[in-house]
């Protein structure tokens, strides 16, 4: 039986928000499979904001895409057929996959394809129960020790990530904010208990932030960067944690620096302690987390929403949706 892969390529390396020419739709077909190797049905990509940074020639924690690759995503897809022990068919597995609706590839121990549960609707594993979870989890937990009564400011808080690390700091019994951008989000935040919200599109950061945060800032979650981070940094408190997760305001789209904050100086100040992170290193311990988030959404302790575009064919439009701020909740591709 021969099997037809259609596959997205990187044509052109592309500056601010991607073009479908950035990209070629190419269809090929596939060779049998060898030994050690799997063969996948791509079923549900995942779209993460790093994937943007992925297509800059610039080095980064990942290799750039080079042109004429399939574009890297990460994503679920079921084994259709394998030639490797570790894997049989009708497995569901995780992995980079790509922007791809068949997935022929080789798993060593490094690239990290492993077999999930067939429990929870895949959506859901791709969300809380995956990376994006465990972000939110480690990042908050681990680096951030939050205490009750503490503010915890979240950016970027009612996307994927943020989502959770606001439900995470509500249940470890503090106070806190998000900055999300319009009113739908903002609403939602208020429905999943976010004590304040500040709506960074329509209101001005700067004058609106220190009104909410009349005892200070302990913790500051980033996912954005740039201005909102400066602003931040006039707020914090003696000891406060800024963890920094994502700079999405600045730097992924190639067409500018990222900009960074003019006053660190505060840090010292207020012997505050400021940490980026990668999720990719807790990944390999994030038992402890998804047992802990499996509890959490099973008591209906912490919401979740997926965005799901359809189709290969709708790829670059659902990357630039990151951006434009258009997904409501983490989002995804069904293929
Ligand atoms: N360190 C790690 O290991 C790790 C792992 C996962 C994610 N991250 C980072 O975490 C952040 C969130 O990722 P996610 O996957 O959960 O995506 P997400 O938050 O679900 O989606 C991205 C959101 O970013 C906001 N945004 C876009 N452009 C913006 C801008 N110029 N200024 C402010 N906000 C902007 C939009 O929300 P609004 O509608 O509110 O503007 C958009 O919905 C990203 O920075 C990502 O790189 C880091």
């Amino acid at each position: 039986m021969t099997i037809e892969n259609r596959k997205w390529i990187l044509k052109e390396r592309p500056m601010g928000l991607v073009k479908d020419s950035d990209f070629e739709l190419v269809t090929e077909v596939l060779p049998k499979i060898n030994e050690g190797e799997i063969l996948l049905e791509n079923l549900y990509l995942s779209f993460d904001p790093t994937q943007r940074g992925w297509l800059n020639d610039v080095p980064g924690y990942l290799p750039p895409v080079q042109i004429g690759e399939v574009i890297r995503s990460g994503g679920i897809g079921k084994v259709i057929d394998s030639n490797n022990p570790e894997y049989k068919t009708g497995d569901l597995t995780f992995g980079l996959i790509g922007w791809q609706t068949h997935c022929l590839t080789k798993p060593n121990a490094d690239d990290r394809f492993r077999v999930v549960p067939d429990l929870l609707p895949i959506p859901t594993m791709l969300n809380v129960m995956g990376s994006t979870g465990i972000t939110a989890y480690y990042g908050l937990i681990e680096l951030g020790k939050p205490k009750s009564g503490e503010t915890v400011l979240v950016s970027g808080a009612a996307g994927a990530t943020g989502s959770v690390v606001v439900q995470i700091a509500k249940l470890k019994g503090c106070n806190v904010i998000g900055i999300a951008g319009g009113k739908e989000k903002c609403d939602w935040l208020k429905d999943i208990g976010v004590d304040d919200v500040i709506d960074y599109k329509n209101s001005d950061v700067h004058k609106e932030l220190p009104k909410v945060v009349e005892n200070g800032i302990d913790i500051y979650f980033d996912n954005v960067g740039g201005k909102i981070l400066e602003t931040v940094l006039e707020l914090i408190n003696i000891n406060a944690r800024v963890l920094l997760c994502g700079g999405i305001s600045s730097g992924y789209d190639a067409t500018r620096p990222a900009d960074g904050p003019n006053n660190l100086f505060s840090l010292i100040i207020k012997r505050a302690t400021m940490q980026g992170f990668l999720v990719l290193d807790y990944l390999p311990k994030s038992e402890k987390a998804l047992e802990e988030i499996a509890t959490w959404v099973m008591e209906g302790k912490l919401q979740h929403r997926e965005d799901i575009q359809t189709g290969i064919e709708n790829c670059p439009q659902t990357l630039n949706r990151l951006f434009t701020g258009e997904n409501k909740g983490k989002q995804l591709l069904k293929i």
